[in-house]
């Protein structure tokens, strides 16, 4: 396998233009998006999609997110509906993915889809992204750009410590606004929530005019996130920590004294946007375990209760 350097490339029309290339070729750019770092490579491409796999060492099972640079381009691969085309019209470009039947025509590698007759789908608003999606002019396969059961990166930084030369490029373009991964909805039969994230089901309901069923941890893997512990640092993690242990590194979130604070203004937008990149610092910390304040569970709080409690999962 390629493990020449990495290249780091500018967030500039000529990065964008050598990423898009990387990508024709059949190799592996990291880019950013609106939510994280995504690992992006031609969704098209059996063996491109493969080195995802193996640059992150996923379990294979896992199904990857296919992007696009708009709506019409999504629309030859998956059977569109009301329903998705009111998402699309209050969310996209942005930080909402959608599961649909994918058309049988479609040239989407079965890797993307790990034999899945499903297709998640979303179009990033990040304009870093937009210029990659563009540029190459076809769907992009991009999982976050992370080794598996790790930290999602919200900073080119992260992806090089934690990908390396595992990747052929990196653009270096700032931190991620939202910090935590999209929203998943399945709109195969009923409306129901794979995965909470950028967008809230409270928004999506009010969206769609419809009850949202929430997909229960125990149900099978046709879906996400699904591995109990994920997200993980080095360290163990303990939640809802209401005072500190010695020795503990401290996320703090509100009117604390903490190492990190995730908010302390308690704005939820403002903790998702910290969240990877906190866990990021302080695991590089070198300690035992990190503390974490409890979490407000409404609004974007479920989506960050749902990363912290995969981060602190039992390990196997
Ligand atoms: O914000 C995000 O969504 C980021 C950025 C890079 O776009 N991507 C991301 O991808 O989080 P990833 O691969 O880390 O998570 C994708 C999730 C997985 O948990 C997977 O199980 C689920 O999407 N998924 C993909 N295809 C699916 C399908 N056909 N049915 C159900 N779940 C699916
Ligand atoms: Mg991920």
């Amino acid at each position: 396998m390629n493990r020449s350097p990495m290249e780091i490339l500018p967030d500039t029309a000529e990065g964008h233009a050598r990423a898009a290339q990387l990508l024709r070729g059949g190799g592996l750019v990291a880019f950013p998006t609106e939510t994280v770092y995504g690992l992006g490579a031609d969704a098209c491409n059996d063996r491109a999609v493969a080195r995802i796999f193996d640059a992150k060492g996923r379990p294979s099972f896992n199904p990857l997110i296919a992007h696009f640079a708009e709506r019409d381009a999504v629309k030859r691969h998956v059977i569109w509906s009301d329903e998705a085309e009111a998402l699309a019209n209050a969310y996209w470009p942005g930080p909402l993915t959608m599961v649909l039947r994918k058309r049988a025509d479609s040239p989407i590698s079965k890797l993307v889809t790990a034999g899945l007759d499903t297709l998640a789908v979303r179009v990033p608003a990040h304009p870093t992204a937009k210029a990659v999606l563009a540029g190459f002019g076809g769907p992009v396969a991009a999982p976050s750009a992370n080794r598996s059961g790790q930290i999602s990166p919200t900073r080119a930084s992260h992806v090089t410590s934690g990908l390396g030369d595992r990747v052929d490029a990196v653009i270096n373009a700032g931190v991620c606004a939202v910090g935590i991964e999209s929203t998943i909805i399945g709109l195969v039969e009923h409306p129901i929530l794979l995965r909470p994230g950028g967008v809230t089901k409270d928004q999506l309901m009010q969206t769609l005019g419809a009850a949202i069923a929430v997909r229960k941890n125990a149900e099978a893997i046709s879906a996400p996130g699904q591995l109990g512990s994920h997200y993980a640092p080095n360290a163990a993690v303990r939640l809802n920590a209401t005072e500190w242990r010695a020795g503990e590194l401290r996320l703090g979130f509100g009117d604390v004294a903490c190492d990190l604070n995730l908010s302390e203004d308690e704005d939820l937008v403002e903790a998702a946007a910290h969240l990877f990149d906190h866990l990021h610092r302080l695991d590089a910390r070198g300690g035992t375990v990190i503390a974490v304040s409890p979490i407000p569970h409404h609004g974007l709080g479920v989506a960050i209760n749902d990363r912290l409690t995969r981060a602190a999962a039992p390990r196997d």
